[in-house]
C-alpha cells in the first residue's frame, strides 16, 4: 500500500499518491485514457462561437476535437480528423469558416454537419461511398452554456448530472448569457506531472502563507469541501476585518457598494469554485466568473489553460472590480505555479519520503480516493513492472467486483 513513512497505520488516510504515480510513462497512458479521453473535457462558453461556421477546437492527449455553430445555430462537435488521411480540418484554435470546412491537405470540404461537401478530382476514388464519410461526430454537452465534449463513451454520468447539486448556486450568475472577455485566455506550460498541480488547487491551507493578496481577500473564511461523487466545492467569504493591499481594499469597496446580479448575501460577498473531476473549476465572482483546467502532455508537462467570462451588459463599477479580481488571480496563479514544480520535482529527490495530510487538505484526499478507485493500481508502493500496467490495473479492479 502507499504511504508516507512517517505516517502510522492509523493515519495512512494522511499519505497521498505514491511518488512513482507522479513520473510513471505507463501510468500517465492509463490516465490519459480512462481519465482525459473518456471524461467531460471542457471546450468553450457557447457565445465564444457568435455567428454562423464559428468553431473552437480541442486538444488532449493524442485526441483532436472541435465545436462549430451550424448554418441552423446549433452547436456540434467533431473529431478535427479529415476522414482522407487525418490531416486536421482546422488548423486555428479558433476562427471562423465561411461556408464550411475545407481541409487544408488536399481540399476536401465539409458541411458545418460533418457531411462531405466537395471532394477535389472525386472521380479519381473510383466508386468510395463519400456519404459514409463526414467527419466523426463527437460526445458533446452544454450546462449553464458551457460547452463539454467526451473522446470515448464511458460510465461516467452527463455533465448535468454529475454537477446537478450546483444548478440551483450556478444559476443565480446567469452563466449561460454571459460572454468571454477578450483577451482573457491564459495558457501556461508546467514542467510538472498534471497532479501536482490539481493538488495545489484542491486545498486551501497553502493560502495564509503562499497567496498573500487571496489571504486579504478571505482571511480565515476559506472552506474546501472533499470530493463527493465527481465534485467539490469551495467557498472563500471575505474577510471579516479591513484588508490591506490597495487592490483587495479596492475591490471589496465596490462589491459592498454594488449587488450587479442581486446575489444573496453569502454569494455577495465569496468566491466560490466548483470543481468536476477530473480537471475542471468554475469559479464563481460577484463581478464575473472564471474557469480553469489543465491536462497532462507526458507525465512531466502540462498544459493549464484558463479564462474569464462577463456580464453582456458591464457599468463601470463592474468593468473595475473585474480588473481588480482578476489581478488577484493573477498574482495567485502565479504564485501557485512555483508550487506545483517544486512538488512535482520533490518525488524524484532520494530525500521524499511520501506526503502527510492535514483535516484541512480533505479536497486532495478525497480526490486521490477518486483516483485509487478508478486506478487501483496507484495503490501499490512502487510502481509494478512484470505485466503491463493497465492490465495489473483491470486484474485489481475484476477483484474488487468480485469481492463486493
Ligand atoms: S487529408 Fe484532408 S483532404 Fe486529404
Ligand atoms: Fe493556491
Amino acid at each position: 500500500m502507499s504511504g508516507n513513512e512517517n505516517c502510522n497505520e492509523s493515519d495512512r488516510d494522511r499519505s497521498g499518491l505514491p511518488g512513482w504515480t507522479y513520473c510513471s510513462d505507463a501510468l500517465f497512458d492509463l490516465e490519459a485514457e480512462e481519465l482525459f479521453r473518456r471524461r467531460w473535457q471542457f471546450v468553450c462558453h457557447a457565445n465564444e462561437l457568435r455567428e454562423i461556421g464559428s468553431f473552437k477546437t480541442i486538444d488532449r492527449v493524442n485526441e483532436r476535437g472541435f465545436v462549430i455553430r451550424d448554418q441552423d445555430d446549433k452547436i456540434r462537435a467533431f473529431h478535427n480528423l479529415c476522414m482522407h488521411r487525418g490531416s486536421r480540418v482546422l488548423g486555428d484554435s479558433e476562427g471562423i469558416c465561411k461556408r464550411a470546412i475545407f481541409c487544408p491537405y488536399h481540399g476536401w470540404s465539409y458541411n458545418f454537419d460533418g457531411t462531405v461537401r466537395g471532394i477535389p478530382n472525386k472521380d479519381s476514388f473510383g466508386d468510395v461511398n463519400f456519404s459514409k464519410m463526414g467527419l466523426k461526430p463527437l460526445e458533446m454537452e452544454i450546462w449553464h452554456g458551457l460547452i463539454f465534449v467526451r473522446f470515448k463513451r464511458s460510465n461516467q454520468k452527463a455533465v448535468s448530472e454529475i454537477l446537478a447539486r450546483f444548478d440551483d448556486e450556478t444559476g443565480l450568475y446567469k452563466i449561460k448569457n454571459m460572454v468571454p472577455v477578450k483577451g482573457s485566455g491564459w495558457l501556461e506550460v508546467l514542467d510538472a506531472n498534471w497532479k501536482s498541480v490539481r493538488d495545489v488547487d484542491n486545498e486551501g491551507y497553502h493560502v495564509p502563507q503562499a497567496h498573500p493578496a487571496l489571504f486579504d481577500l478571505y482571511g480565515q473564511n476559506y472552506e474546501d469541501e472533499p470530493f463527493v461523487k465527481g465534485t467539490s466545492r469551495s467557498i472563500g467569504t471575505f474577510n471579516g476585518r479591513p484588508s490591506k493591499k490597495w487592490s483587495v481594499k479596492s475591490y471589496r469597496k465596490i462589491l459592498d457598494n454594488n449587488n450587479w446580479l442581486n446575489l444573496p448575501k453569502l454569494q455577495s460577498c465569496s468566491w466560490v469554485y466548483m470543481g468536476m473531476f477530473p480537471n475542471f473549476v468554475l469559479g464563481l465572482y460577484p463581478d464575473c466568473v472564471i474557469y480553469y483546467y489543465e491536462y497532462p502532455l507526458s507525465a512531466n508537462k502540462t498544459i493549464q489553460q484558463g479564462g474569464v467570462l462577463k456580464h453582456r451588459e458591464e457599468t463601470r463599477e463592474n468593468r473595475l472590480a473585474r480588473y481588480l479580481s482578476g489581478r488577484i488571480d493573477r498574482d495567485t496563479a502565479r504564485e501557485d505555479q512555483m508550487l506545483v514544480v517544486w512538488s512535482s520535482e520533490a518525488v524524484k529527490s532520494s530525500a521524499f519520503s511520501g506526503i502527510c495530510l492535514s483535516d484541512l487538505e480533505s479536497g486532495v484526499k478525497t480526490y486521490h480516493d477518486h483516483l485509487r478507485e478508478i486506478l487501483p493500481v496507484v495503490r501499490m508502493k512502487d510502481e509494478p513492472t512484470g505485466k503491463p500496467l493497465s492490465q495489473i490495473n483491470s486484474s485489481l479492479l475484476r477483484k474488487e467486483l468480485t469481492s463486493v
